[in-house]
């Protein structure tokens, strides 16, 4: 294990910063397995739940793509374009709690040191629902799950008391986190949806219940495009579609975004950083922001369903970044770690061109005077 590139996060100690979020290439215990081979530090397994799953048919997921020499955007294959986005409508893992407890279990006995996250996810509509949580995370736990990340963020559920349903609740939120911590000996982390209004409004939910770190974000939700020729949805079911999630390089800097807010408002909590993060330059953001690890999904499932290229790059990529910077003393990611979280500001704040003073507009203008002298 190399010093530079190990952290500890909500006090577990992993290898590096990187870990494979929960998605497809965290769908079973082969990738897993691949995946701690490759170098990954961690690795969140595919959300389990209690409740039956069944995903809809044909592809759940699709890879939207932009040409260079135009305008054009599509999920059609194309040569000479660049990666835009994944888009999903993937339910959580069709695989029962009895199946993957067994399989954690086999994982940690092959890689103790590894850090394995189970993500978990149940209702919260009622005792019944909220003691499922418990069992998942009693099940879980007593299998070797060195965390729990709380799903409170799929984007495809259509109960109300489920995914992020629950998480643009800030009460649900504070109930389900409370519960899971009552019964959980490991760390528990909440990861948030990003389709809210003001997402520092959740993490004190999540907080205030116990959580140990917040994860953000999961995907966006979108539509796929319409076909101009066929005007069908690009991805559709005999014509239908919903909402499902968008992830990849289009939402880096929207989930930078959330990340800021969150950071700002609770510097001294733990965050990890997700979305569209295929390089260590962009990882860097959510460190520099913050975070204290970052994950990936869309690039790793477009690198061999694991992404061995993908960790190969982000290890190299850390390891270079610490040697460029050898002169300024940084020993570890602690010494870079949400240095530049305090420099987003209001726009008020920015410098102007002159000595004139913005002033968010608070100040009475023209129009604002008539207003308010009835004119
Ligand atoms: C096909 C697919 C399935 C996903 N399934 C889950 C899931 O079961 N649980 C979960 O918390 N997030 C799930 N996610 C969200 C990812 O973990 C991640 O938050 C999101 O894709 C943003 O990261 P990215 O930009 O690296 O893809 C899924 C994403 C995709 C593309």
């Amino acid at each position: 294990m190399s010093a530079r590139l190990s952290v500890v996060f909500t006090g577990i100690t992993f290898d590096n910063p990187f870990l494979l979020s929960s998605a497809p290439p965290t769908e079973s215990d082969s990738n897993i397995m691949r995946a701690f081979e490759a170098g990954w530090g961690g690795v969140v397994t595919k959300t389990i739940g209690l409740h039956p799953v069944v995903n809809v048919r044909g592809p759940k997921t699709k890879f939207l793509r932009a040409a260079a020499d135009g305008p054009h955007l599509s999920m059609q294959k194309r040569p000479g374009t660049a990666l835009h986005s994944s888009w999903n409508w993937e339910l959580i893992s069709d695989k029962p709690l009895d199946w993957w407890l067994p399989k954690i279990a086999g994982i940690k006995r092959a890689h103790p040191d590894r850090i394995l996250v189970a993500s978990i996810m149940a209702g919260s509509g009622s005792d019944r629902e909220l003691a499922h949580w418990q069992e998942l995370a009693r099940g879980c736990q007593d299998a070797g799950a060195d965390a729990f990340e709380l799903n409170l963020s799929c984007p495809h559920m259509d109960r109300k008391d489920m995914g992020s349903n629950i998480g643009k609740d800030k009460e649900q939120i504070s109930i389900v986190t409370q519960v899971v911590k009552e019964v959980a000996t490991v760390p528990v982390w909440a990861k948030l949806t990003p389709s809210t209004t003001d997402i520092v409004v959740e993490a004190r939910g999540a907080f205030l219940g116990g959580a140990d770190a917040i994860v953000s974000s999961n995907t966006f939700p979108s539509l796929p495009l319409i076909d101009p020729e066929t005007l069908e949805f690009e991805m559709n079911v005999d014509g239908y579609v919903s909402s499902g999630g968008l992830g990849g390089p289009a939402i880096l800097p929207l989930s930078l975004a959330k990340m800021a807010q969150l950071t700002q408002a609770f510097p001294d909590r733990a965050f990890s950083g997700i979305g569209g993060v295929s390089t260590f330059d962009q990882a860097l953001n959510y460190f520099l922001l913050g975070c204290g690890t970052v994950q990936v999904c869309t690039a790793a499932m477009l690198d061999h369903a694991i992404g061995p290229n993908v960790i190969r790059d982000l290890l190299a990529g850390m390891t270079a970044f610490f040697e460029r910077h050898a002169d300024r003393g940084w020993q570890s990611l602690e010494d870079i770690r949400g240095s530049r979280r305090d420099r987003v500001v209001t726009h008020s704040q920015i410098k102007r061109p002159d000595t004139k003073e913005y002033h968010g507009g608070h100040e009475a203008e023209g129009y604002a005077e008539q207003v308010a002298s009835g004119g």
